[in-house]
């Protein structure tokens, strides 16, 4: 059968969207690009905040006059949307078959080869890590390799834990063989993913160690992480930032507000002065490492005062690229129950003050490379000028320059002329 898959949401659901595709390969079936093709179509979703679900219900809704014209038509909702609704999807007569929980992959083909499908499989499973399964990388540049599944940190607003059940970490070895098979299909560009890479653990290996043992990987030319968590980053891992070649200048270090109050109401157990102290720490030890970060604006409670401790730390701290958000309330959570809830117009009044700010801070850090050397690493056309490509830096910045498709795929050094606030114009 013919299947196409649309993926929404982080990472992770890129990496699942991967493994789904190598399980349906495996058992027969044929991934398609194109969704007129397909006879059946998965949604691999995202529950993190009500837009990001409105916008998919919207999006199967539109596809459900395909199963009219072709009965044969099936569609799947994967993911956090899948598991956090489960019924309630296939109720909604919106089109969708069937519905299958982010533990439960590995079920889907049998799913399909039954007469009826069951109507949904969504028990969390705390040991499942879809052990021996090889991901088909749908980038031929970059490659996301999971290495561990769910999350154990309960940050008060947060829905994912519910979603992704507790954390595991899939062995090391396991970790090597994904790394050692994308640097064989050419990828150069690693990013190891987890709810909180920090909290790694199989047996005596711990993330810096881990990273360790993947250095030694051939081919790779860079290694990046998602998402570490400020209350787990250790100087170990620090350490090995500077000492190693691969790893990139940059980090993901989400700080969600500047307010120590808030911090503790979010249940994230650091305060805004730790914080501080890595940032010193990571400055200090990796020159010119590029920080990027997410804030939530208008949790509950949140007063202007302390929505201002916010703007004060993005000011003092200088991030290279901050993703705003405004506060959703995901049913389920701690911070849901609240009956202080920040009115939507002061939330959105708060979240563009952030993203003005932001934009600013952004263009100056990149103005701030214009003259410097960089190594381009070329990923595709450039979108808005066929005569050029576009690639990241390893500090994790969109570079364009002239090029053409056949340097898709290789590390070009080049210099900076120009910048906007969310590209390198280089030479
Ligand atoms: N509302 C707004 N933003 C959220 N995030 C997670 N949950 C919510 C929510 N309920 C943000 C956090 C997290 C990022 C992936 O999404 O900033 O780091
Ligand atoms: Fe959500 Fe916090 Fe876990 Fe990140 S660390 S996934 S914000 S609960």
């Amino acid at each position: 059968m013919n299947f196409y898959i649309e993926t929404y949401g982080c990472q992770m659901n890129v990496a699942d969207s991967e493994l789904v595709t190598s399980l349906l390969i495996t058992a027969g079936h044929n991934v398609v690009n194109d969704i007129d093709q397909a006879e059946l179509i998965l949604f691999n979703t995202c529950s993190v905040r009500a837009h990001a679900e409105d916008r998919v219900l919207g999006r199967i809704s539109n596809e459900k006059h395909r199963k009219k014209a072709n009965p044969k038509i099936q569609i799947g909702v994967l993911g956090c949307m899948a598991q956090r609704m489960g019924k309630r999807l296939l109720d909604s007569k919106i089109g969708v078959d069937f519905v299958i929980g982010v533990d439960q992959y590995d079920r889907i083909p049998a799913l399909l080869s039954a007469k009826d499908l069951q109507p949904h499989l969504l028990d969390f499973d705390s040991t499942q890590i879809y052990q021996d399964l090889m991901p088909v990388h749908q980038s031929k540049t970059c490659g996301f390799v999971t290495i561990m599944r769910g999350c154990n940190n309960y940050c008060s607003y947060c829905i994912v834990p519910h979603v992704r059940g507790r954390e595991r970490s899939r062995p090391w070895q396991d970790v090597l063989n994904d790394v050692k098979k994308a640097g064989q299909d050419g990828l150069l560009d690693i990013t190891l993913l987890g709810q909180n890479v920090n909290s790694y653990l199989d047996n005596e290996v711990d993330f810096p160690e881990l990273l360790k043992r993947l250095e030694t990987v051939d081919n790779i030319a860079r290694m990046r992480f998602i998402t570490s968590h400020p209350k787990d980053l250790s100087d170990s891992l620090i350490d090995v930032m500077a000492s190693s070649k691969r790893i990139c200048e940059h980090i993901h270090l989400p700080m969600q507000s500047g307010n120590n109050r808030i911090l503790k109401e979010m249940n994230r157990k650091y305060t805004i002065e730790h914080y501080q102290s890595l940032i010193h720490k990571l400055r200090h030890a990796v020159p010119n490492v590029a920080i990027t970060t997410d804030i939530i604006a208008g949790y509950p409670s949140e007063t202007d005062t302390e929505f201002e401790d916010t703007i004060s730390a993005m000011k003092d701290i200088g991030f290279d690229y901050a993703f705003c958000f405004k506060y959703s309330s995901r049913e389920g959570t701690d911070a849901a129950m609240r009956t202080d809830q920040i009115p939507e117009a002061i939330r959105l009044k708060r979240l563009q003050k952030m993203i003005d700010l932001q934009r600013e801070i952004t263009l100056a850090k990149f103005r701030a490379q214009i003259g410097k050397e960089v190594e381009v690493y070329i990923e595709s056309m450039s979108k808005k000028n066929k005569d050029q490509v576009s690639g990241k830096t390893r500090d994790f910045k969109i570079a364009v320059l002239k090029g053409s498709e056949s340097e898709i795929g290789s590390l070009k050094k080049a210099t900076v002329i120009g910048a906007t606030a969310g590209t390198l114009i280089c030479q």
